[in-house]
């Protein structure tokens, strides 16, 4: 765990405040740039006063989340003026789409690096410790280089994310993803497959793969197995309860994908499955690459395979042309899946994208008022879907304390749903059998079941 050292006598040592914005390809990033400058003598810190290194790992998926990257910006340069000495750098998709611009628009930067470009980060901060360089790097390179770097978990770990595949060819018509993250690359199955074995060997339960889109996963490398066979095989990896993934594609969605929540005993009842929209026009003007009666035959699969299966799923609103009719459409597929959870979202502009300049924007009032009344359905959505869970024994992998009581721990079943429950700090990384008493819009409230002589265990 990282500490406030300022107070402490700070020895020989140099210590990095790192902040992460975005998804959790970016959480993943942040650990390996931690793993990486660790080698370099940097130790974190909680505290950016303290720092020597802060660096800000940026996303720009979508227009807010630039924003608040870039009001960091202003923090950072206040650190920077009261002390000279420290090093600034910025990465992430942002990183990569402003590149040299940046330094104009924030000239108090040491570092600027693009997407394929974390795994130089240590040669460039020593060539700022040395003469004092700024270095902006956001060249693609063919391979990615920080595809293989493996991100140490922390000491008590119990999950760990593991990083399959990186980039998208998809191109949907809104989304800079493929412009920033660079074209579908694969992580080979002899790096992956060790990865998570190395990873159980530590006390790992719980390993969650990722990449843009894991379903496409293998393509890129002859003779690789497909994600299908991948789960497969670390499904096969001892000491692994708990399997999830995310991204997934509906397009890309395969039977036999669907057929492993039938066959692979650790990967859990839960699946991510962005629809975007509910009408036809809007994917296929979203390039999406399917139908809604295509998406919904997947879920359908999905229930089959996987009856208690939860999904959930992102939405965007207001993209251009969306008719009033469109909305409908979208509204009325969330009825007919009824969705664990929803993440929705406004459309906004993103440069260089294919929908750039597409005609029939949506005024931004349509867009806050759809988004809201969506939102609402959404909730009674989920609150019904957490009601079905009231009355049952759920196995919940113990994270640690409760953030609203300190008599309380909390943990996730294996849809995905946060369950706090009366239990000592000493249960984390144990799985617990708790019966769900009641469920609210954001977790649920449990009580471990009396009466079995062991209600946790660490299998
Ligand atoms: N505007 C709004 N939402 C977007 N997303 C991606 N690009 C945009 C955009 N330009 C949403 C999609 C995606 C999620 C990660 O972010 O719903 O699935
Ligand atoms: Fe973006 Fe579409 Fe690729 Fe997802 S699949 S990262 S939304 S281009």
């Amino acid at each position: 765990m990282s500490r406030n050292i300022c107070k402490e006598n700070r020895l020989d040592r140099k210590y990095l405040y790192i902040q992460t914005f975005g998804c959790q390809m970016n959480v993943n990033d942040s650990d390996k740039i931690v793993t990486l400058l660790r080698d370099e003598g940097y130790e974190t810190t909680d505290d950016a006063e303290c720092a020597d290194l802060v660096l800000v790992n940026t996303c720009s998926i979508r227009e807010k989340a630039a924003q608040k990257a870039y009001s960091q910006l202003g923090r950072f340069r206040m650190l920077k003026e009261r002390n000279p000495e420290l090093i600034l750098a910025m990465g992430g998709c942002l990183a990569q789409q402003w590149g040299q611009k940046i330094l104009a628009r924030a000239p108090y930067l040491n570092v600027v690096f693009g997407t394929h470009n974390i795994h130089r980060l240590p040669e460039f901060i020593r060539m700022v410790e040395k003469n004092g360089s700024r270095v902006v790097e956001t060249e693609f390179q063919t391979s990615v280089k920080s595809l293989g770097i493996t991100a140490v978990p922390q000491n008590g770990a119990v999950s760990a994310y593991v990083t399959i595949m990186q980039g998208c060819n998809n191109f949907c018509a809104y989304c800079v993803v493929p412009h920033l993250r660079g074209r579908e690359e694969s992580r080979p199955a002899d790096d992956v497959i060790p990865e998570v074995e190395k990873l159980a060997d530590h006390g790992i339960r719980e390993v969650t793969l990722l990449g843009q889109n894991v379903n496409a996963y293998g393509k890129t490398i002859a003779g690789s197995p497909g994600f299908a066979q991948l789960l497969r095989a670390i499904g096969r990896v001892k000491g692994i309860e708990r399997i999830r993934f995310t991204t997934s594609h509906p397009k890309d969605l395969t039977e036999d994908l669907m057929r492993c929540f039938a066959e692979v005993e650790a990967l859990c009842d839960h699946i991510h499955l962005p629809v975007q929209s509910g009408s036809d026009a809007i994917l296929r003007r979203m390039n999406r690459g399917y139908t809604r009666d295509q998406y919904l035959e997947k879920i359908e699969g999905l229930r089959h395979f996987r009856p208690e299966i939860s999904i959930t799923s992102d939405v965007i609103v207001g993209f251009p042309g969306e008719t009033e009719k469109d909305y409908q459409a979208t509204l009325a597929l969330m009825e007919a899946v009824k969705f664990d959870n929803l993440f929705s979202f406004k459309y906004s502009e993103r440069e260089g994208t294919a929908a750039v300049g597409f005609e029939h924007q949506v005024p931004e009032k349509v867009k806050r008022e759809r988004l809201q009344q969506l939102q609402a359905l959404q909730e009674e959505h989920t609150l019904k879907r957490n009601r079905m869970l009231e009355g049952r024994v759920q196995d919940v992998l113990v994270e640690g304390k409760s953030r609203n009581s300190e008599h309380d721990i909390t943990g996730r079943t294996r849809s995905n749903k946060i369950v706090n429950f009366r239990g000592g700090r000493e249960l984390a990384g144990k799985t617990c059998s708790v019966l769900i008493k009641k469920a609210c819009l954001h977790s649920l409230r449990g009580e471990m079941v009396e009466g079995t002589e062991n209600p946790c265990s660490s299998k």
